[in-house]
């Protein structure tokens, strides 16, 4: 892609790069926003520095990209419902999105991406990981990959390592979920409707076994995909600076934020995007 509005630098061989030369919190022209779409498809996740938004300005950004997506659990700020902030104080010791998975994959339309700012980092750790998932996919053998063909995932947002990351933030901004369905079922193997690569879509946090198979016969083989898809050269990690933006690809990356901070605040805003049901 060659690049005329906005700089864009890859962090690592196969995901993430740095946007440079464009202020997201002002108006974008049409060529700006194709040529950010551009980079996402391309590096899965992007990362924008130093920038200043109010959470409408951050809603604003992000309905360029598509419509904004519904998070069941935690309620948005009261001012910005569309943004849920995303705290760990001084004094907590779990944090929100510990651990590696896509944005709520126990939705039937999970988001298609999310948008996170760093409004408060620590002053040391606090990193987020993303991994690249056609990557993934791309590194089982043909055999495998055949077998995975047709085979589909119970996702479920009750799996006991993912709730217990939320607790803190549901007692703070709670929000009544309970008419709204957190299982879903989806392709082990996803086909992304953009680039029309397949990439591997079960995630440690949320997926609770194979569909037609028990926990017990699923856990030998998906223990297998989450040692594949968390493998390092996967990867990149983001060390955040206030003012930090990533916008991440739900549809093809897995990300996780690391609890190695205790005793320091963190706070970030997320809006997540619209998705589809994933074929
Ligand atoms: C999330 O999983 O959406 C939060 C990621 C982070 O706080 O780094």
């Amino acid at each position: 892609m060659n690049y005329k509005h906005i700089t864009v630098e890859a962090v690592t061989p196969a995901i993430g790069a740095d946007i440079f030369g464009v202020d997201i919190s002002q108006p974008l022209s049409a060529e700006v926003v194709a040529e950010i779409r551009a980079a996402y498809l391309e590096h899965l996740v992007v990362f924008f520095h130093d920038q200043t938004l109010t959470p409408a300005q951050l809603v604003t950004f992000s309905k360029r990209f598509g419509g904004i997506g519904y998070y069941p659990f935690v309620a948005g700020m009261p001012e910005q419902p569309e943004v849920v902030a995303v705290v760990k104080k001084e004094d907590e010791k779990i944090n929100f999105g510990g651990l590696w998975h896509t944005d709520t994959s126990y939705l039937e339309r999970p988001p298609m991406g999310s948008v996170l700012y760093a409004v408060e980092v620590p002053k040391i750790g606090g990193d987020t990981l993303w991994n690249n998932m056609y990557m993934a996919y791309e590194a089982l053998s043909p055999t495998l990959q055949k077998m995975l063909e047709g085979l589909r995932g119970i996702n479920s947002a009750e799996k006991p390592d993912a709730a217990v990351t939320r607790t803190h933030r549901m007692a703070e901004a709670p929000k009544d979920a309970a008419a709204i369905v957190t299982t879903a079922s989806h392709p082990i193997v996803r086909t992304h409707p953009e680039t029309g690569r397949k990439a591997l879509y079960c995630a440690a946090a949320h997926t609770m076994h194979i569909e037609g198979m028990t926990v017990e016969e699923s856990r030998p083989l998906l223990q297998y995909l989450y040692s594949v898809q968390q493998r390092e050269e996967f990867g990149c990690r983001l060390h955040w600076k206030r003012g930090m933006v990533a916008f991440w690809d739900n549809r093809c990356a897995q990300h996780n934020a690391l609890n190695d901070y205790h005793g320091y605040r963190r706070e970030m805003h997320r809006v997540t995007l619209e998705g589809e049901v994933p074929v």
